[in-house]
């Protein structure tokens, strides 16, 4: 059965087609045990133990006494050992990690189970930990989102409010008002999926044993005012590159005499229009701007170099066990155009079937490279630690 047409119990028993044209983008699906078995990837002290590392983004929000705190990480062990350790209705907290998916590969792999969504739209996976009745408050985000209920429940109220008012002053986005439409109690392994804007209320449900961990598998969804910015970037590089396209010197030989010496005559203003036409783009150019800017690294991002080895040395190891993408790595392809972390490069025929599994599954089964210009690039790739042997 085509992949499209089969029911998944990820999504509930329907298939992929059936949620991408009922409900992705447009309403919530709750999904009962939609990963059997699911008790989370890590422990809450492995989530800690995360959120205490330099490189990697958190967050501990507490509500105290009705009022809003946020702080970033990374925290240590003093931050952690002032927070309640009881369960306290006048201060609740929760943690929030961002990106596990770069530091654990059972994470990576969960999203793997999404790619019915296109790579270009996946954000990352954030892992959220909260005592009894912790959570970020009732708000709203500007993506799709699905929610995996780890160890302990959530309960999760959405609401169907068309008032977005925000609380003035809060330090992350509290909606003002909040009228439940629906609740949903999520056990391990539940999972909620929410379009974008909707508003949504997870508070974290204990009874006194175990704490509440939530998976979120976050897409991104780019503003139009920064793709505009982006690509007009995008642009000015190419045009500093293209030096021929954009050679000539403003040239007025039928100049006459103007009134105003100060003034910017018409005939100037329409000269110089005609030159920016020469402006243009194509979609091949929109597509590797969108390229090389959806799979450029987020700025925190860094990529640890693999040991130096002999090309021979490396060909040899691919054929033997294959390759991966590194867990931080984002690999996209438009055609024959194929882009990695912001960079790209062009290849063909048995090389570009190649490449494109690797795109596709994060890694390619052991195989031996015949093309030199892909040995070359893959070998590359590899000593600046954009992927690794298996
Ligand atoms: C959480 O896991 O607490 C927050 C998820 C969300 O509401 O977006
Ligand atoms: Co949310």
């Amino acid at each position: 059965m085509n992949a499209k047409n089969k029911p998944l119990q990820l999504l509930g028993g329907i298939t992929t087609k059936a949620f991408l044209a009922e409900y992705w983008h447009k309403k919530p699906l709750l999904i009962k045990n939609a990963i059997p078995n699911f008790t989370g990837l890590l422990s809450p002290e492995e989530l800690a133990g995360l959120a205490c590392e330099d490189e990697v983004q958190s967050r501990i929000v507490e509500e105290i006494n009705g009022v809003w705190h946020a702080r970033h990480g990374p925290f240590d062990d003093e931050d952690f050992a002032a927070l309640p350790d009881q369960p306290n209705p006048n201060h609740r907290w929760t943690l929030l990690v961002q990106s596990v998916n770069h530091y654990l590969p059972e994470a990576s792999a969960l999203l793997q189970q999404f790619d019915f969504i296109p790579h270009a739209r996946l954000d990352d996976l954030m892992v959220s930990y909260a005592p009894d009745g912790g959570g970020v408050g009732p708000h709203f985000d500007s993506y799709d989102v699905f929610l995996l209920q780890g160890q302990g429940k959530r309960l999760w109220r959405i609401s169907e409010q068309t008032d977005l008012s925000l609380v003035e002053g809060a330090p992350l986005r509290i909606l003002k008002h909040f009228n439940t439409a629906e609740e949903w109690l999520l056990e391990a392994g539940d999972m909620l999926y929410l379009p974008p804007h909707l508003a949504h209320w997870g508070i974290a449900v204990t009874d006194g044993k175990t704490d509440c961990m939530t998976y979120s598998i976050g897409f991104r969804a780019p503003k139009q005012q920064e793709l505009a910015s982006e690509f007009l970037g995008f642009m000015q590089d190419k045009i500093n590159q293209e030096t021929t396209a954009y050679a000539g010197v403003y040239q007025d030989p039928d100049l006459t005499l103007q009134a105003h010496p100060a003034e910017i005559s018409d005939d100037m203003v329409n000269k110089v229009s005609a030159m920016l036409s020469a402006i243009q783009w194509s979609s091949q150019d929109v597509a590797t701007f969108l390229g090389t800017y959806l799979s450029e690294p987020k700025a925190d991002v860094v990529f640890e170099a693999n040991k130096q080895m002999k090309l021979a040395t490396f060909r040899e190891k691919i054929a033997k066990t294959g390759l991966c993408l590194d867990l931080k790595s984002q690999m996209l392809f438009f055609s024959n155009h194929f882009f990695i972390n912001g960079e790209w490069a062009d290849f063909y025929g048995t090389s570009a079937e190649r490449l494109k599994t690797l795109a596709n599954h994060r890694s390619l089964d052991a195989t031996s490279i015949e093309d030199d210009k892909l040995l070359q690039q893959l070998y590359d790739w590899y000593i600046v630690g954009y992927i690794n042997i298996r």
